[in-house]
């Protein structure tokens, strides 16, 4: 049996909603190439990016109230990626099809199923991410591009020991406190949870921008890791003021959603939001929060991509391990054992 490249029968995030307008929207996913689009009356759709007459980018076309029409010929395929119109002639061509994808709204979330065949079909919902809509947060976020496999995002989002170093300016610098965080790391066959606590410890810059402290804080950082996205919910309460184990603790809250999808084995999306819980006297923070997690996360993607281009400098060398790779190795080990494919019995 063939080994697969990406974990395949799953959903994946696609983008946002926000980015659906009234143009369609090309994106590769795991080596496929898409076309997204939202047609007038809301209704969201996800098709092989080839129209099946003569092979132009469905993505140049044009949306109408019944699909999308090709920007060649004028084939219209609707949702379902049946072709319903050939200009000039009253018949389709029976086989006028183009492959759909399950495609979900969600949450202000797209989520699409990549099944393995045409013929697989979804057996559940994408899962649900509640703080888009929670009135206590308000939040903003974006999408980059990655020229570096995905896996090296989820290597840095599953080790913020690297926030002393690389966001020095934003929620990092301090390397004592970081590298000396606790730190539990616990994971099952589709989970990995890093948990980080460095209790009354200096708040960083974003911190002090944020929320009034007086002092010292108590900070956490709790990482759940999935296979298609990272929830990471970090933050700050006054230095003994609450505990970590209290899970409505008050203070100072990011609550980061980030969505990981590859793109090609070399190239992937990151689709990444952050909702904060604004201060009754900070009421207007949000876009500042944002802002400082965009450059955060630019950081990461410049250190990234430099990773990657050294990695293909020095092909096939050997890295050493240290414990704080705990997290980033078992986020490894999980996808691949989903990859191996199993013996039949
Ligand atoms: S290539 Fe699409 S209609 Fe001809
Ligand atoms: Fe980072």
């Amino acid at each position: 049996m063939m080994r697969e490249v990406f974990p395949l029968n799953r959903w994946w995030v696609a983008g946002f909603s926000w980015e659906l307008t009234d143009k369609p929207l090309g994106r590769t996913f795991l080596n496929r190439p898409l076309v997204l689009f939202r047609t007038p009356d809301g209704a969201v759709a996800a098709l092989e990016d080839r129209c099946c007459h003569k092979e132009l980018p469905l993505s140049m076309g044009a949306v109408e109230a019944r699909g999308l029409r090709c920007g060649y010929h004028g084939l219209l395929f609707n949702h379902a990626g049946g072709c319903i119109e050939v200009p000039g002639q009253p018949a389709v061509p029976a086989r006028a099809r183009v492959r759909a994808y399950p495609l979900r709204e969600q949450d202000q979330i797209l989520w699409v199923w990549i099944g393995a065949t045409p013929e697989s079909q979804p057996q559940d919902e994408p899962p649900r991410y509640a703080f888009h809509a929670d009135p206590r947060y308000t939040f903003g976020g974006d999408c980059y591009h990655y020229d570096a496999p995905w896996q090296l995002i989820h290597d840095n989002l599953l080790d913020l020991s690297h926030l002393a170093y690389v966001h020095l300016k934003t929620i990092g610098g301090n390397p004592g406190a970081h590298m000396n965080a606790q730190l539990t790391t616990t994971s099952s066959h589709e989970t990995v949870r890093v948990v980080r606590r460095m209790p009354d410890s200096e708040p960083p810059p974003t911190y002090t921008a944020a929320w009034p402290f007086p002092g010292r804080i108590d900070r956490w950082q709790e990482v759940n890791f999935r296979v298609s996205h990272c929830e990471i919910w970090t933050g700050a309460m006054d230095a003994g003021s609450g505990s970590f184990d209290d899970p409505e603790r008050a203070g100072f809250h990011m609550r980061g959603f980030h969505g990981v999808t590859p793109e090609t084995t070399d190239s992937a999306h990151y689709f990444w939001t952050v909702a904060t819980n604004p201060h009754p006297d900070r009421q207007d923070i949000t876009p500042l929060v944002v802002g400082q997690t965009a450059l955060t996360f630019a950081e990461d993607q410049v250190v990234i991509q430099a990773q990657w281009q050294n990695q293909r400098r020095f092909p096939g060398r050997a890295q050493v391990y240290i414990p704080i790779d705990d997290g980033p190795t078992r986020a490894r080990r999980l996808i691949d054992a989903l990859l191996t494919p199993q013996q039949p019995p």
